[in-house]
Formats: structure tokens, sequence, C-alpha cells
């Protein structure tokens, strides 16, 4: 039975953890590919938040293996802080299975990540400061540890004091920073982590492809988002993975035909937290009210979120790049209150009108959005269920999307809970 990509196809914060937890109901496993505890996916049930960073968003249910594949760069402390966590409030994870092949986000990282952004001074990329980059980076450069050099201790010594040799001769002499104790931090992980973690330590390939072979329905749960990619984003304004639907075939272990759907999620509007540019965001007071209407203060960092008007010609892209069946759009309800929304349907560069973003940044950035203003709604949305519970301007809103990103849209949220959503049917 193939397997399913749900992927962000904006900046992020689109919503991938409820509908993650959404679909999840009819499958087996649920795989996070890439990315690290920079994700915070949160899922609302009878009223009670949970903010999932590290944890595959199938977790709640006692039917689904969550799975950490090779692709996600893993800070095991901050695994085992969220496990705990987690555990406390009812919820069993031992089912957790982490990929042997996974990075290891060491305190290094982030103290790298920090300084660095710190030294970038006005031009951060304002990054979540755990260390994600600076583990990728280990890892392209083949000096990572991974969640399998945990299982022998003795080797996982030499491993990280060489490590902190090389990191620290960086922390001192470029940052003038403290250097890290290999001694403490050795015995910190022997002691508290490498005991916590090493259950779940396994062959993550093998467990995804039993449950393939058997029939099972696999969901492959990205973080960020297309535009955050690192090779299609906005770069540098990216994170250090491929969130694209293709990086979850890397960071999972399967092959593209293997997956047989692929759902983009958006949010009716858009948000950006961090720098970069941001095409359609909005400065003036219906941004302000779609920011607090909607929340839009980041899961992991508490930053609040940059926001603007539905950018059409980003999802046209993500439609590209992701090989996108479908599309979920979420929040619909935070538009409730405004008189007339607007959707960015082209770009004009140097007079010239574009339906895709330009390949180059410094195109990117100096593009204008063209704007089609619809009727808004101004009725309730957060107790509809069925599409012919929509009022008639928020179906018209949904269609012109359709008609602009050219594929259907199959799921609208409707407000945070688990069950605040409209099925359309595809
Ligand atoms: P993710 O990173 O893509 O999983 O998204 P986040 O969890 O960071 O941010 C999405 C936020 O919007 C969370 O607070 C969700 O509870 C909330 N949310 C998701 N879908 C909807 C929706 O349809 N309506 C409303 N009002 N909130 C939603
Ligand atoms: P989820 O999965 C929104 C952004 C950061 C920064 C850039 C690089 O919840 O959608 P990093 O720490 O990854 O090196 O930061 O990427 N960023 C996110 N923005 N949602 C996320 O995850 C993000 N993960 C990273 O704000 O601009
Ligand atoms: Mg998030």
């Amino acid at each position: 039975m193939p397997a399913t990509v749900i992927v962000g196809t904006q900046w992020g914060d689109e919503g991938k953890g409820k509908l993650t937890d959404l679909l999840a109901k009819q499958v087996s496993m649920v795989v996070r590919y890439q990315g690290g505890h920079n994700a915070g996916h949160t899922i609302v049930v009878d009223g009670e938040k949970f903010a999932l960073q590290l944890l595959p968003s199938g977790v709640l249910y006692p039917h689904v293996t969550p799975v950490i594949g090779n692709g996600v760069v893993v800070n095991a402390e901050e695994l085992v802080r969220e496990i705990d966590r987690v555990t406390a409030r009812g919820i069993d994870c031992s089912r957790l299975k982490v990929s042997t092949n996974a990075h290891l986000i060491l305190p290094y990282h982030a103290a790298l990540d920090t300084l660095r952004e710190h030294a970038l001074g006005d031009a951060l990329l304002g990054t979540t400061k755990n260390g994600i980059g600076p583990a990728y980076a280990d890892k392209a450069n083949r000096v990572g540890l991974r969640m399998q050099d945990l299982l022998d201790a003795d080797s996982f010594a030499v491993k990280l004091r060489s490590a902190v040799a090389e990191k620290n001769a960086f922390l001192t002499s470029i940052y003038g920073a403290d250097p890290i104790d290999a001694d403490e931090l050795i015995e910190r992980y022997l002691t508290t982590v490498v005991p916590r973690v090493t259950p779940y330590v396994a062959d993550c390939v093998a467990l995804l492809h039993e449950a393939l072979d058997a029939g099972e329905h696999v969901l492959l749960e990205g973080a960020q988002a297309t535009f955050l990619d690192l090779d299609h984003g906005t770069y540098p304004y990216v994170t250090s993975s491929n969130p694209v639907a293709g990086g979850a075939c890397v960071g999972a272990g399967i092959g593209p035909k293997s997956i047989d759907r692929v759902i983009g999620i958006a949010k009716a509007y858009c948000t950006r937290v961090g720098t970069g540019p941001f095409l359609t965001e909005l400065s003036d007071e219906i941004g302000a009210l779609i920011a607090e209407r909607g929340h839009e203060f980041g899961t992991v960092t508490g930053r609040p979120r940059r926001v603007g008007w539905f950018d059409a010609v980003m999802l046209r892209q993500a439609v590209r790049l992701n090989g996108l069946d479908e599309v979920a759009i979420t929040k619909l309800d935070i538009l409730d209150t405004l008189d007339e929304v607007a959707v960015c349907v082209g770009y004009e560069l140097d007079g010239r009108r574009l339906a895709y973003p330009p390949a180059r940044t410094d195109e990117f950035a100096r593009c204008l959005p063209v704007y089609e203003r619809l009727p808004g709604w101004q009725v309730d949305l957060t107790k509809c269920t069925e599409p012919h519970d929509l009022p008639e301007a928020a179906r018209r809103y949904l269609d012109f999307l359709e008609s602009q990103v050219g594929v259907p849209v199959s799921f609208v949220g409707t407000g945070p809970g688990r069950d605040q959503f409209v099925h359309r049917v595809v």
C-alpha cells in the first residue's frame, strides 16, 4: 500500500500537525522525514493542546507507530524532555522508533547557531537557534554523530571528544566563546541520555518497508515548508533540510513510486517567522487583526509571525515542486470578520507579469504582488463541518483558490480542534 506525504506549501506553521493527526486515524505509521525540534506542530484534542517538536503527530493514537526517520536531526536531550512531557499527559510513547542513521544535534551545534546569528547582526537569518544548520552541515561534512553512535559507549566517547575538540577551536578562536567541556558532556550523555533513547533506536527503513509490504498505510509528515526548503526556498532565509515531497523519499528511505498521494497544506492567508522576502506581507491594521485572530506567534520560539495575503503564485510553484495532488486550506475561520479578502494572483517584475516566482532571489524580492479582491463572508465558520455549511462567499473564495492554484482543495480548516474541518470531496 503506498504512502501519503503531507507538505507545507508556504513558510511553515500551516497546520501540518493538525492534518497529520486527522489523517493518522487511518494509518499504521507516521514518519517525520526532515527537520528537527525547530518544528512546532500543534494538535488540539477536546480543548487540550499538544505542541510536538520531534515526535511525529501520530503519537496520540495507540494504533500508530511514530517514526523519526533518518533525515531528521535529533537533539536527544530534547527528545527525552518531549517524551517525558507527553508521557506525563497520559500519552504512551513506547512505540516510538528513531532511525539508526538520524544525525544528532549536540550542544555545540546550538552554540554555533546562536553565535553565528549574533555575529550576523542585522543580516541575521532569524533561525530558531536550535542548531539545525550546524548539525546538517556536519552531516554533509561527514563529521556528524548519529543515533547509532549512542549504542557503543566507548566509540561514542571517542567520536564526541574529537568533535568537541574541533568545535572548541571554532567557538573560542572565531567567536571568543567559552569552550565546551568534553568530559562533562560525555558523562551527561552516557548517564542521562543514552539509557533513555537507545531503546527507541531501530532500522526504520526496514520497518517502513515491512509496513508497506503488509499493505498498511503510511503517512510522511513534513516539517517546515516548501519556501523554507534549502534548495527551493528563499535562500539564505531557509532551513537546512529539504521539506519538499522529494525530501520524504530520502529522509524516510523509500522510492518515489511508493508515494501515491501528496497533500499540500496552506493557510487561507500567509505567515512567516524570521527574516526574508514576503511579497504579500501586510503591515497595516488588517495584518494586525489577522495576526491577533490567528494567534500568530511561533509555537517554538514565541516570536510574532509576519502576516500577509494568500499568495497563489507561491502555491502554483509548490504544486510543481512537490507534485501536489490536492491542497488543504487551514485557518479559513480567521478571515471570518473581514468584509473583503485579497489573493495575490500574479507578480509584476519590471513591467512584466509573472505566473510563477522568478528563479533569482533578488528578482523575487523586487516583484510586486498583483491582487484580486473577493467579498468576505462575515459568518462564524468554526462550527462548519460539511461543505454545504460554508457560506456562499467562503465557497467562492475556495473555488477561486482552486482555479488559481490548479489542484483541488480537499480539506478546509475551520478551527484548531481535531474535529473543526470540512472535507470537500475531491
Ligand atoms: P504546523 O507547524 O504546520 O503543524 O502548524 P503550527 O501548529 O505551528 O501552527 C498552526 C496553528 O494554527 C496552531 O496553533 C493550530 O492549533 C492552529 N490551527 C490549525 N488549523 C487551524 C484552523 O483551521 N483554524 C484555526 N483557527 N486554527 C488552526
Ligand atoms: P514547522 O514545522 C516556521 C524558520 C525559522 C527561520 C528559518 C531557519 O512548525 O512549520 P532553522 O532553525 O530551521 O535553521 O531556521 O526557518 N523555521 C520555521 N518557521 N515553522 C517552522 O516549522 C520552522 N522551522 C524553521 O524561523 O526563519
Ligand atoms: Mg509550527
